[in-house]
This record gives structure tokens, C-alpha cells and sequence, in this order.
């Protein structure tokens, strides 16, 4: 065989786990520097099943994110509830999740359904990477729907329909924050409010997505209260649908990487019912500001946009 088409010989096996959304990669070690053929491998495979599987990945907080930033810059942790002390990039994701941020101090807050990472911003990042750490036997599985098909499913009226519209995202932060009443104040300030297009054009494939996030995208522009919710009902009940899906069952060492310009997810919330503890660490990529298929970009109403932990450093 050639040089080149070796060079051309896919070294990472790609396993769908549904029709259309999510498959497990293997034949990769994550802990090390990847080289550009597996970069390639990697994303070619993500824009293909919006969700990307890897086992036995056994990576430090260090080694997360460095393999997130070949593929984009990392954000913070999280905009609002921090990240972990010394790793400003990585956000912890416990049973009960908690908020580094504000000295250390922790932030009970409930679990949220559906949605796509911080799309109440401006700029909401355009890919997540979690990884597990401690992972319950049973349960805790985390599942993911593909708007993209969600989209293309529609009937055509109802898609012609939808191009043309706007929602608006908010982000409260949930009421029963504990720590001190400045901590909680604190929290409670960091408001975000972004009108994005309904349908956003996927910037590098060209697609156009059903942009639902369930739990931030609170109405519809332009429309009355009852249609708005009647018709976020319609599409929520759609976009969710289980043959859109793909769901995780987590091992310690794996780890999800996911594009949430074309995905929703669904934590867990089973392990409420459970004794025992799940532990995961994200990290999230800086993304761009989205576009509707009329051209017209997302508009921020309150809150600033999310930004590199790079940038923020230097400040
Ligand atoms: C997330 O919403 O990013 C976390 C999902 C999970 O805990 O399974």
C-alpha cells in the first residue's frame, strides 16, 4: 500500500449506536496529543452522529482539557455556577452539582430536562466534552436527540413556518441557591436572555436545525402567550421523539463529545431514586453566535457573551 493511502486508512473504528445519532469511537488514546488524521477522524464523525462515544479514556482534569482544545477553545467551567479550583476550564458535574465559583462555596441546584448547553447566551458553546469519573452501576444514563433530523422531519408547511421565527432563552438561576446571602445574591444576578432564531443554519455542515432547548427557550417572538406555548409544546414533544435519540449508559473513563449546534440532552434524574454517587467533569468550546436561514443573527437582551478561559485569564 502507498504512503498516502495509508495516510488515507481511517485508524479510528467508528460504532453507530442508533439510526441516527451517536457512535462510539475506537482506537484512539485520548490522553495524548492527538495528530491531525485522528483530529479529522474525530470530528468527521461528530458532524456525521452529532455525538461521539469514547471508553477506557482514564483522563486527568490536565488531559481533558487538552484534548478539548484541539478541537476549539475552552470556555469557563460554566458561566454562572464556576468551575473547579485550580482548573478553570472544567466544570464538576456531581449528583448534587456545586458551584466553585464564589470561594468555594456550594450551590444546590436542581436538574434541568432537556436542553443544549447555555443557549440563554449570546454565544452558546458549540461543543461539550464530558467525561466519567464515578458512575452508579445502574442508572444515570444521559441521552441525546438530533435536531437536525428533528428539523428535517417536520412536514414542510410546518418547516416553512418555523424558518421564519425567533424565541427567546433565559437562564434564572433556580431559586433555593444555599451559601451566604451574598453568594446567593451573586448568583441570583448572573441573568441571561438571548433571542435566537427558531431554525439555526449549522455553520460548518449547512443544515438547518430545530434550535429547541426545553428548558431555557421560554417563548416564541411575535406570537400570543397561548400559541407561543402551544406551539413550543408541539415542538418539544417532536424534537424529542425516541427515534431521534441516542441513550449513554456510562462507564468510568468514558467520555461524550457532543455538537450542541445540532443536539439537545437529557441528564438523569433516576439517580435520585438511588444511593449511589455519579461524578462527571465537563468542559465546553467557545461557539459562534448563531444564524437564522434569513440570515439574521441571535441578539443578546441581558447577560454578556461566553468567553474563552484563556481570555478571561489575561483580564
Ligand atoms: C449535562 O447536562 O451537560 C450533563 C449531563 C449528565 O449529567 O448526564
Amino acid at each position: 500500500m502507498s504512503a498516502a493511502a495509508l495516510q488515507e486508512t481511517p485508524s479510528i473504528q467508528v460504532k453507530p449506536l442508533s439510526a441516527h445519532i451517536g457512535a462510539e469511537l475506537h482506537g484512539v488514546d485520548l490522553t495524548r496529543k492527538l495528530d491531525p488524521s485522528e483530529v479529522a477522524q474525530i470530528r468527521a464523525a461528530l458532524l456525521r452522529w452529532r455525538v461521539v462515544f469514547f471508553r477506557e479514556q482514564f483522563l486527568t482534569h490536565e488531559q481533558h482539557v487538552a484534548f478539548s482544545a484541539q478541537f476549539g477553545e475552552p470556555t469557563l467551567g460554566h458561566p454562572v455556577f464556576g468551575h473547579v479550583d485550580g482548573h478553570p476550564e472544567v466544570y464538576s458535574i456531581s449528583k448534587y452539582r456545586k458551584a466553585t465559583r464564589f470561594e468555594g462555596q456550594a450551590l444546590l441546584r436542581p436538574w434541568t430536562g432537556w436542553h443544549t448547553d447555555v443557549t440563554a447566551a449570546l454565544n452558546p458553546p458549540w461543543a461539550s466534552i464530558l467525561r466519567g469519573v464515578t458512575i452508579p452501576p445502574y442508572g444515570g444514563d444521559t441521552q441525546w436527540t438530533n435536531l437536525a433530523l428533528a428539523y428535517e422531519k417536520l412536514s414542510a408547511p410546518l418547516r416553512a413556518f418555523v424558518d421564519g421565527l425567533r424565541g427567546v432563552h433565559r437562564f434564572t438561576p433556580p431559586a433555593g441557591a444555599s451559601g451566604t446571602e451574598a453568594f446567593v445574591k451573586a448568583v441570583e444576578q448572573r441573568v441571561l436572555v438571548t433571542e435566537h432564531p427558531l431554525v439555526r443554519v449549522h455553520p460548518e455542515t449547512g443544515e438547518r436545525v430545530l434550535y429547541v432547548s426545553p428548558s431555557f427557550l421560554k417563548s416564541i417572538v411575535g406570537v400570543t402567550p397561548r400559541e407561543s406555548e402551544a406551539l413550543l409544546e408541539l415542538l418539544w414533544e417532536h424534537a424529542t421523539r425516541p427515534e431521534f435519540t441516542v441513550r449513554f449508559k456510562w462507564e468510568a473513563g468514558s467520555v461524550a463529545f457532543w455538537d450542541n449546534r445540532a443536539t439537545a440532552h437529557l441528564a438523569p434524574t433516576d439517580i435520585f431514586d438511588l444511593d449511589f454517587d455519579r461524578q462527571l467533569y465537563r468542559t465546553t468550546l467557545v461557539g459562534d453566535v448563531p444564524v437564522g436561514p434569513d440570515g439574521r443573527q441571535s441578539v443578546a437582551i441581558e447577560g454578556s457573551p461566553v468567553s474563552a478561559a484563556a481570555a478571561v485569564a489575561l483580564n
